[in-house]
């Protein structure tokens, strides 16, 4: 019997080929996330569902997929959108993307310390609003990143791609989570494992790496915007709850920290009010693996995990419990 595969978002034709070997591929049209209900619906009958990160796949989802379902395969690295132990209780396989998007997210997420920390955002409104400027000495300036520090909150690969990109900065890296990096990573990056609070205490840049968790839910509230830098800048790319936003914008207003590179937001797509009217905030809409080169590797690992199980081998990227 043909399996079907229920992809609930628009892939790049690289990964529909994949997955056309492998079974019937059922694409979701709507060109915005399926609803709860809408992707309970979309997913009946299904074997694999390629699903994205704005889809939440629980026990729920799986057991209105039925008895077939055989794989989930998230389209992205972090996978706190799906209960992989409710899953994996159910013997389906969840896989995700590592290592294809270290490097543009890490891009991004030097382009948004860049652009906070050199204002780019406001020089860029200033001229489109066609304001009358002329260049004098103490003309918008900003923040230099040599010979600061920055502070990395999770050593993965995208923490240590962000600190070799640092490193060509000239800037200091220290860095804290859940594990100490091995001993040949510190060494290359000449990174310094800290307590997270030191952390906050000692960097002018703090860019977050961590996986969203019950532990890293909020890890950036009020007490930790306070323990920052007065002169400090807050980047992060990875997912939106590891920052109370409301907080951070409480502590934009009280001026504790300088300003803040946002990729990713506490409850996606929409964004706390009041970040969007500051000037020393750069706000971009979850661009972190947006490349056409990344989001095509992204999308063909995942149709090959597919592929993999549904022809009785082995995933290529599996996340366990
Ligand atoms: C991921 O893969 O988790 C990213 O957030 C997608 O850009």
């Amino acid at each position: 019997m043909t399996s079907t595969i229920a992809v609930t978002r628009w892939i790049p034709d690289e990964a529909l080929k994949v997955l056309a070997e492998a079974g019937e591929v059922k694409l979701s049209r709507a060109d915005r996330p399926l609803t709860p209900d809408e992707l309970r619906e979309f997913v009946r009958g299904s074997s694999a569902i390629v699903g994205m990160l704005h889809d939440r796949i629980d026990g729920e989802v799986a057991d209105a997929a039925g008895p077939d379902l055989k794989v989930v395969a998230n389209v992205a690295v972090g996978y706190d959108n799906i209960d992989v132990p409710a899953l994996a209780g159910r013997g389906i396989t969840v896989t995700n993307t590592p290592g294809v998007l270290t490097d543009a997210t890490a891009d991004l997420a030097f382009g948004l310390i860049l652009a906070v920390t050199r204002r780019l955002g406001e020089g860029e409104r200033l001229i489109r609003s066609r304001t009358p400027w002329s260049f004098h000495l103490g003309f918008l300036l900003g923040s230099s990143l040599q010979d600061k520090t920055l502070g990395i909150v999770g050593l993965g690969q995208i923490g240590q791609a962000v600190a070799r990109r640092a490193l060509g900065f000239g800037m200091r890296i220290v860095y804290s989570g859940r594990s100490r990096a091995a001993e040949d990573v510190e060494k290359t990056l000449g990174a310094k494992y800290v307590p997270f609070d030191e952390l906050l205490r000692s960097s002018d840049v703090v860019s977050l790496h961590c996986p969203l968790t019950p532990e890293t839910r909020h890890l950036v509230d009020a007490d930790a915007l306070k323990a920052m830098k007065p002169g400090a800048y807050l980047i992060n790319t990875t997912r939106g709850p590891v920052v109370h936003e409301a907080a951070l914008a409480d502590a934009l207003e009280a001026g504790e920290i300088a300003g803040a590179g946002l990729d990713v937001f506490e409850a996606e797509p929409e964004v706390e009010p009041r970040l969007l009217d500051r000037e020393n905030v750069v706000l971009t809409p979850h661009l972190g693996s947006a490349t056409v080169e990344t989001r095509t590797a992204m999308a063909v690992l995942a149709a090959e995990n597919v592929a993999s199980v549904l022809t009785g081998g082995n995933p290529l990227t599996e996340v366990r419990p």
